[in-house]
């Protein structure tokens, strides 16, 4: 990565992606802008890792990677960061390619959207991009958000919409099965502290398992149910055709439902 990169916005998303780029051999070369750098974005620069708040000057990549209600006051400042060459990555949520494009003044923009667990290189980060952009330029983008985990797309702003609800908002979905599954051993009878422990690190585990393995998911779930057993009894409740799955698919449909009224402006 020979590449000038101007990060503005260094918080959880920005940390984990420039601790990625300075691992890498060349190292790029990274301007960020931070009112209120953190201690570790101080460590950089004492470090010579990086540069901070230098005078604003069109980089070859911009990355957006501040809250999006910040960026609304501050369109002016990136717009100095940027030329018509720029590549513009933009992960902010909300924040659609073509209103991206009419505040930027430029086509050349890539937008992705990471998940919560990217800030421990976990996550899945969904691509979408302008048509103007090349191969090239995609396989760049790649490379930038790597450090985030791993990276899908890109994929049109519509196909985005439903994705985002499955890998945005997956990692709440997962948080809440931990806290079910502990209620739920908690109303048969288990201390609630007790219970969290096991539905927590039973859900690390599960995922640990997955990560590890090539397997469909269905035949790991195959693997932990002995025919007639008690995992076969509970699974016998959950699979139900009314159960887990149909809510699920409920589940998503509303969350479709309402990133299309959050598009239209809808309070
Ligand atoms: N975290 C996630 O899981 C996630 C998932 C999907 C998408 N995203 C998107 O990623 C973006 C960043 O999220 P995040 O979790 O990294 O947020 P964050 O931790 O709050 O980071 C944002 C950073 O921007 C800084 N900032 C505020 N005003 C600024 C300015 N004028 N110029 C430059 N920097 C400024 C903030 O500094 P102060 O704290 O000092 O104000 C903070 O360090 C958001 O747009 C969000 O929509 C995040």
């Amino acid at each position: 990565m020979s590449h000038s990169i101007a990060l503005l916005g260094c918080g959880r998303m920005g940390t984990a992606m420039a601790e990625g780029w300075l691992r890498a051999d060349p190292k790029p070369d990274i301007s960020v802008f931070a009112p209120r750098p953190t201690p570790r974005v101080a460590e950089w620069t004492d470090a010579g890792a990086i540069r901070l708040n230098p005078e604003h000057a069109p980089a070859d990549i911009l990355v957006l990677a501040v809250k999006p209600q910040v960026f609304g006051e501050i369109i002016n400042e990136a717009r100095r960061l940027c030329d018509g060459q720029t590549l513009v990555v933009s992960v902010m949520a909300g924040w659609s390619i073509q209103r991206m494009a009419e505040v930027m003044g430029t086509h050349r923009i890539v937008r992705a959207l990471p998940s919560t667990p990217g800030s421990v290189g976990k996550g899945v980060t969904l691509l979408s991009c302008d048509q103007s952009i090349s191969e090239d330029e995609i396989a760049l983008v790649r490379d930038l958000l790597a450090p985030l985990g791993w990276v899908e797309g890109p994929v049109s702003e519509q196909e985005l919409q439903v994705a985002m609800t499955i890998s945005g908002s997956g990692p709440a979905y997962v948080f809440h099965l931990v806290e079910a599954l502990a209620a739920a051993g908690v109303s048969h009878g288990l201390a609630p502290e007790f219970a969290m422990r096991l539905a927590r690190r039973g859900v690390i585990g599960a995922g640990a398992l997955l990560d590890g393995s090539d397997e469909p998911a269905s035949a790991l779930r195959e693997a932990v149910t002995s025919p007639k057993g008690v995992t076969a009894a509970a699974l016998e409740v959950l699979m139900d055709e009314n159960a887990f799955t149909s809510l699920l698919r409920e589940a998503i449909g509303q969350a479709v439902a309402r990133d299309k009224e959050l598009a239209r402006g809808d309070p």
